[in-house]
């Protein structure tokens, strides 16, 4: 009944959602009809602390109490305060100085950063790499690879993709406005980029004097056990975030550094909620909470792919952003969840696993055993 509203109602932009969900408590969610779940994946890496947590509740509500929305004519000690810490935490993993915007989406963090790029060389090209996902608004579309969702919508003159292959970066010229790569590319399937390509992408935007963006939506904040994935490589000029900085609040961020922080000018961007205090104050909160789990991520990360690893899996991956080679992705995910586990599917033969950070050890383990079952 109730998804056969859903399908009469809303546009069929996702297919037939599998489950109505109605709560959550920690890693688990349970549906309208009171089945409970371990969540594997946190809504795409977003629902860092899991779900119903106290500190960030406490957080929301107490700033919806005071301020909930104020334009960008002024603005809130959380949109101030949210911005100071994140560059904060870019500098502490060795990241260069930078200022904020804050937006309320990954595509959107990512639409801001091409137009840094086309103000950093106007009429440059902004390249991307197969099979980079940035965003579905018209301008991350267009530096999205997959064929089947950008097609239809055509591209942004200008854009280009390359194979993530060192040898591609060097046919690269100063005709080149912007890089942008993820350090680990989520929807292909959790495919890390070499440390070898990450150095090589710096290397080439200092040749051809390019901005270097890091799309760090799906990566950042903890979910490989650093604040941000790339760090441990390369400095970027360019970094963007969104996903599990809110919480699961719609909050999105660009970090522009060194010559891109000033490149916007009054005028140049703008968005109504962009930096909304309440959406800022339940970042704050999740960013304090991070910062005590980022040796549990590590810890977890290493822990879940000996796991797997000793149960046959071939997995690959970093803190809690994994991917897990099967047969069958697809199938396996709808018997995963008849059996109380939630999953997805980046491909035919991957399974994606990105659980709150969270998570413990005694919660991950039935999952091993259930997919250990379940294997073709
Ligand atoms: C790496 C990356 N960039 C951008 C996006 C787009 O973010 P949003 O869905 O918040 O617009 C995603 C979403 O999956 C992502 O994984």
């Amino acid at each position: 009944m109730t998804i056969s509203t859903y399908e009469s109602v809303y546009i069929n932009a996702f297919g037939t959602p599998s489950l109505v969900l109605d709560h959550g408590q920690g890693v688990h969610v349970w549906d309208t009809e009171g089945k409970k779940y371990l969540d594997l994946l946190a809504g795409i890496a977003v629902n860092a602390l899991g779900y119903a947590d106290q500190a960030m509740a406490r957080a929301i509500t107490d700033q919806v109490s005071k301020l909930s929305h104020v334009s960008n004519f002024f603005t809130t000690e959380p949109q101030i305060n949210l911005a100071k810490k994140l560059v904060e935490l870019l500098v502490s993993e060795g990241g260069r100085p930078g200022k904020v915007f804050l937006a309320n989406s990954g595509t959107e963090a990512n639409e801001g950063a091409m137009k840094l790029a086309m103000l950093h060389k106007p009429g440059g090209k902004i390249v991307a790499l197969e099979g980079a996902f940035h965003g579905r608004t018209l301008g991350a579309l267009s530096i999205t690879h997959k064929p089947a969702i950008r097609e239809p919508f055509g591209q942004i003159p200008g854009c280009e993709f390359i194979v993530p292959e060192v040898e591609a970066l060097a046919g690269l010229g100063d005709d080149v406005a912007a890089i942008f790569l993820e350090p680990i590319q989520g929807e292909r399937g959790v495919m890390p980029l070499s440390e070898e390509f990450l150095q090589e992408a710096r290397a080439t935007a200092d040749r051809i004097g390019a901005l270097l963006v890091v799309d760090e939506i799906q990566t950042g904040m903890g979910r490989t056990g650093r604040w941000f994935a790339h760090t441990a490589s390369v400095q970027a000029d360019v970094i963007t975030l969104a996903k599990g900085l809110g919480g699961g609040m719609p909050i999105g961020a660009i970090i522009a550094t060194g010559e891109a922080a000033n490149l916007f000018t009054p005028g140049s961007h703008g968005s109504t909620f962009g930096g909304n205090p309440v959406a800022a104050a339940a970042a704050l909160a999740v960013l304090d909470r991070i910062t005590e789990l980022l040796p549990h991520v590590g810890d977890m990360g290493e822990w879940i792919m000996g796991e797997l690893n000793a149960a046959g899996f071939e997995v690959r991956g970093r803190g809690l952003l994994l991917g897990v080679t099967v047969n069958d992705a697809p199938g396996l995910v709808t018997e995963l969840r008849k059996a109380g586990f939630i999953v997805n599917a980046t491909g035919p033969d991957t399974l994606r696993l990105a659980p709150p950070l969270i998570i413990s050890r005694d919660e991950f383990a039935p999952f091993v055993q259930a997919l250990s079952e379940l294997r073709k």
